[in-house]
């Protein structure tokens, strides 16, 4: 069985991610697909940082669902320092039926689910951000039809969106080469159970301290911010080490020629990508924020046509 929450990419079975993309495509060429799934049900974003596209593009999914939605910002709930994030979670439970969190510490948002009886969703914590995965894949999938084999190259830090990247990748054959510098690799654990993973899709994955070498014959490019939400206080040093990561024109002859751009957004230009590449025909950047909203009302059926 699903679980009930997705809090990583990584809780749900291939079966169900390949379901997922497919439906997602629907969604796509029919607005009105799913229009009443959320008939009667409320949907509450607790959001413990600013956000547009998933705020947005939840917000959306669940109106065009049928639903209603609540927002309720870090000044609202003040999750964890008005009160335990155990009384919200059980108390909000009661009035909605589903609820988006954006959270600083992951466990704050495994604790909520953990304490919450309706569906939970993961919209961004410092390890992981699975929605983004889920437009990020749509976005590669809708550009080549076909995932397995596809050659990704991410450039830059080893946070959240690349660790949602990994695991999605990992379970679909996608070979990916990721260059960070040694000392922002991603994740450990996370990483060696997606190398399991890739390998047992017939993809793979590889770090590499070069950015060029992890470009090289790519057919799609990612990169996200250097300063993460929360890392403000080490912008300086985070800068200078990543100097040598941006996603320019230089770098980008190395890809095949067609070669793809993507970004979860918000991106500072200048830093992590340059203005001409991001407004180059090589990138993908504004229909991958536009998948967001597809992935999340694919992932929102999925969640309440089993759970609803
Ligand atoms: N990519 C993404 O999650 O954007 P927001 O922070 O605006 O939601
Ligand atoms: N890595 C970024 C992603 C924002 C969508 C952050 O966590 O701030």
């Amino acid at each position: 069985m699903m679980a009930q929450d997705l809090l990583t990419i990584t809780d749900l079975h291939r079966a169900e991610l390949d379901h997922l993309l497919k439906q997602a495509e629907r969604c796509k060429r029919s607005r009105t697909l799913g229009a009443r799934t959320l008939a009667g049900k409320t949907v509450a974003l607790v959001f413990q940082k600013p956000s547009m596209r998933t705020r947005v593009a939840f917000e959306v999914a669940v109106l065009q669902l049928g639903g209603t939605v609540i927002y309720l910002g870090q000044d609202d709930i003040q999750l964890g320092q008005r009160e335990p994030i155990n009384d919200v979670a059980r108390v909000l439970s009661r009035y909605v039926d589903g609820i988006v969190v954006r959270v600083f510490a992951h466990r704050d948002a495994e604790e909520f689910a953990a304490c919450a009886n309706v569906p939970v969703i993961n919209g961004l914590s410092d390890l992981v951000h699975p929605c983004q995965a889920l437009a990020d894949l749509l976005t590669l999938q809708e550009r080549f039809n076909r995932l397995k084999g596809l050659r990704l190259a991410y450039v830059g830090d080893g946070n959240n969106v690349l660790h949602s990247l990994i695991q999605g990748c990992a379970m679909l054959g996608v070979r990916v080469a990721v260059a960070t510098p040694a000392g922002y690799r991603p994740d450990p654990s996370i990483w060696k159970a997606a190398s399991a993973a890739a390998r047992a899709s017939g993809g793979s994955l590889e770090w590499m301290a070069d950015p060029r070498a992890a470009v090289r014959g790519a057919d799609a490019v990612y990169t996200d911010v250097w300063v993460s939400m929360g890392q403000e206080a080490q912008r300086v040093k985070r800068l200078a080490a990543f100097r040598a990561y941006q996603v320019n024109a230089a770098l980008l002859k190395l890809a095949k020629p067609r070669c793809g751009v993507l970004h979860c957004l918000p991106a500072h230009r200048g830093e992590e990508i340059t203005g001409a590449v991001m407004e180059s025909p090589r990138s993908w950047i504004v229909d991958q924020a536009e998948n967001r909203l597809h992935a999340h009302k694919a992932l929102l059926m999925l969640l309440f046509n089993k759970h609803g």
